[in-house]
């Protein structure tokens, strides 16, 4: 191993390390934390970024979620976005691609962005920080290696190097709860499977719908083994700021949970 490689592991390590004293907690997804009610000056009660343009900073490597195609957003919440939006009589506008660790915290800071909105599990750590909309996904967690690697359960990892994208939820559980694992981070999604094809990495930690989808349709020598019940709450990150944009918020989504458009959303996206 070069020295390089060396100071990466190191570093990687006191991450996982760090990483590793925080609990992972799904919540309960109902509750928005916001306590604030002051009018924020116009009719609708809060204000934008941009008036008339809901602004969503997003990680796009996350299918069937949220994803690139060419420069266009797509996926399951990009979708239900742009219903949110409708019903709400605003535009919708994604910022250029953000890595997935820096999106709560530039909700939190607020001035760039509305929402985050980015396969965003709720975690007790994260309502700290943000508030969040009623749930707009449940998922699990999972482990993906490699087809002809011969691994088939969680233990065989024990010492092992894990791959998860930074700052998820993937990684945390990884960290905390395969033994003597070796955590490596990446900004990434599509670089954790690509170093997962590379060798570079023992395996994949990251939420089951998404390995499914990359597994299916672009790393098809990979396969999940394991499914992990976490029980994760996906919902939209809001500013505490901004209680009433997060009661907007959940209004849209139920409109659009009733009118039968999320189902036919999900319907197409997360089968
Ligand atoms: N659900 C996981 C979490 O909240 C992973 C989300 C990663 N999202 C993304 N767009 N890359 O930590």
């Amino acid at each position: 191993m070069n020295i390089k490689k060396m100071v990466a592991l190191v570093a990687t390590g006191a991450l996982a390390a760090s990483l590793a004293l925080f609990g992972c907690s799904s919540g309960d997804g109902q509750d928005s934390g916001a306590k604030d009610d002051k009018a924020a000056g116009n009719e609708s009660g809060y204000t934008l970024v941009n008036d008339g343009k809901l602004t969503v900073a997003a990680s796009l490597d996350f299918p069937p979620f949220e994803n690139l195609n060419g420069d266009t957003p797509e996926g399951f919440e990009v979708e239900l976005m742009g219903l949110l939006a409708e019903e709400m009589g605003l535009e919708i506008n994604y910022l250029p691609s953000t890595k997935f660790d820096t999106i709560v915290p530039l909700i939190q800071t607020g001035g760039k962005a509305d929402v985050g909105v980015s396969g965003i599990t709720i975690t007790d750590e994260r309502l700290d920080q943000v508030d969040f909309t009623d749930a707009v996904c449940d998922v699990n967690q999972s482990i993906t290696v490699l087809k002809d690697s011969g691994v088939t359960d969680v233990a065989q990892l024990e010492g092992k190097k894990v791959g998860a994208q930074t700052g998820t939820t993937g990684y945390e559980w990884a960290a905390e709860n395969i033994k003597d694992v070796e955590m490596v981070g990446f900004d990434e999604m599509t670089a954790v499977f690509l170093a997962l094809q590379s060798g570079q990495i023992d395996a994949i930690a990251v939420d089951l719908p998404v390995a499914n989808y990359y597994v299916k349709t672009a790393y098809t020598d990979c396969q999940v083994i394991k499914e992990i019940p976490t029980g994760e709450q996906y919902a939209i990150a809001v500013s505490k700021d901004s209680p009433e944009l997060t009661k907007a918020l959940n209004t849209a989504l139920k409109a659009v949970r009733e009118n039968g458009k999320y189902d036919e959303l999900a319907a197409k996206w997360l089968q």
